[in-house]
């Protein structure tokens, strides 16, 4: 097969395509010929050599693909050679070919082409895992999701208007915000402009909001504490704020709230195929049927790797970035 490889870590530079021997599916996995694999920001720290791949699992960079089964591993039911589908990685998805454990394999939903279902794996699941089932948004409830124009801020604030929820966003340009409120936000932050809890203090009169979904982690701790309701969570799931900072554990239990961060790509492949299973039952008839759509930035082949590495790092995306293996 051919797959993205890096000699040593480092720019989007280090970034090649080259020739790797097929690899097999093990007992319980899927092989896949994959149509197109989606750029993360995890992938910029693997290729920076900060981001190991989870122990047995494939040294590749990609988190995601879209693609047809090749063949099926020992014990494998329910899929059949020829099936598009999409898939959730721990790793492998800049390559032409892929082992996946077969629940961590979901169909495309209807109405999506099978490059931009690649769109989709990373973004369902990590929002619908953690907003909804971990930290329970309910309907009437207001959600504040941080990087509004990113994949993952795209995803959520469309699901959460869906289903119901308040949505308030921040992004760094007029035209980001601009997106955001395409999207179904209600309340629209420039966050190098405004400062995001005084604008949730004004837009609540006062209450605040009822989730965060935070994509800076230490520099925007103590803001999102403060941006909480009574009883509101806080649920991290990027850092690209760092790892280390200060929380008022005062404030925190006065409006008896709860700070959550989870990281999708260590879960065991048991929690995965949850997820998977949830995602397909809740989320994909929405996606079906138009509601939710996959937004994507652009579509590069995978030789240009490294370009699609550039334009994320920049933050000049909005949506995803795909590399698809068609040249
Ligand atoms: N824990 C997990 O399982 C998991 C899974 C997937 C993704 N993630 C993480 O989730 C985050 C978002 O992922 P993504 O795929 O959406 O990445 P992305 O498309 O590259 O988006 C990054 C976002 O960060 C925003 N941003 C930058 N500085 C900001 C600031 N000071 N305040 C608010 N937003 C700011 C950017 O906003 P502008 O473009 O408007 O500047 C952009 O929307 C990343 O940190 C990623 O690592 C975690």
């Amino acid at each position: 097969m051919h797959a993205v490889t890096a000699a040593e870590p480092g720019g989007p530079e280090v970034l090649t395509l080259t020739e790797l021997p097929d690899p097999e599916p093990a007992p319980g996995e899927v092989l896949l010929d994959v149509a197109a694999t989606a750029v993360n920001r995890a992938d910029l720290l693997q290729r920076q050599g900060h981001y190991p791949p989870p122990p047995g699992s494939s040294g590749v960079i990609g988190l995601e693909c879209s693609g047809t089964v090749a063949a099926l591993g020992e014990g494998v039911e329910g899929l059949a050679v020829g099936d598009e589908v999409c898939a959730l990685l721990a790793g492998g998805g800049y390559a032409t070919r892929v082992a996946v454990p077969a629940g961590q394999v979901m169909p495309v939903p209807d109405g999506v082409d099978l490059v931009t279902a690649a769109a989709l794996p990373e973004v369902a699941c990590t929002v619908w895992s953690n907003v909804f089932m971990i930290a329970n948004l309910r309907a009437e409830e207001t959600l504040l999701v941080h990087g509004g124009a990113g994949g993952i801020g795209t995803f959520a604030i469309q699901l959460a208007h869906a289903l119901g929820s308040r949505v308030l966003t921040t992004a760094g340009s007029p035209e980001k915000l601009q997106v955001c409120r395409d999207l179904g936000a209600d309340v629209t932050i420039n966050y190098s402009e405004q400062d995001f809890v005084e604008v949730v203090r004004e837009v609540t009169d006062g209450r605040g909001v009822d989730l965060v979904l935070d994509n800076m982690g230490a520099s925007y701790l103590g803001r999102n504490v403060e941006a909480l309701a009574t009883e509101g969570r806080l649920v991290v799931i990027g850092l690209q704020g760092g790892a280390r900072g200060e929380l008022d554990l005062g404030m925190l239990l006065r409006k008896r709230g709860a700070v959550v961060a989870t990281a999708l790509r260590s879960r065991p492949v048991a929690e995965k195929t949850a997820i998977c299973a949830s995602v397909v039952e809740h989320v994909w008839p929405l996606v079906a049927d138009g509601t939710v759509k996959p937004i994507v930035h652009v579509r590069l082949p995978l030789a240009q790797a490294g370009e699609a590495h550039r334009v994320v790092e920049a933050s000049e995306s909005v949506g995803k970035v795909l590399l698809t293996t068609a040249p």
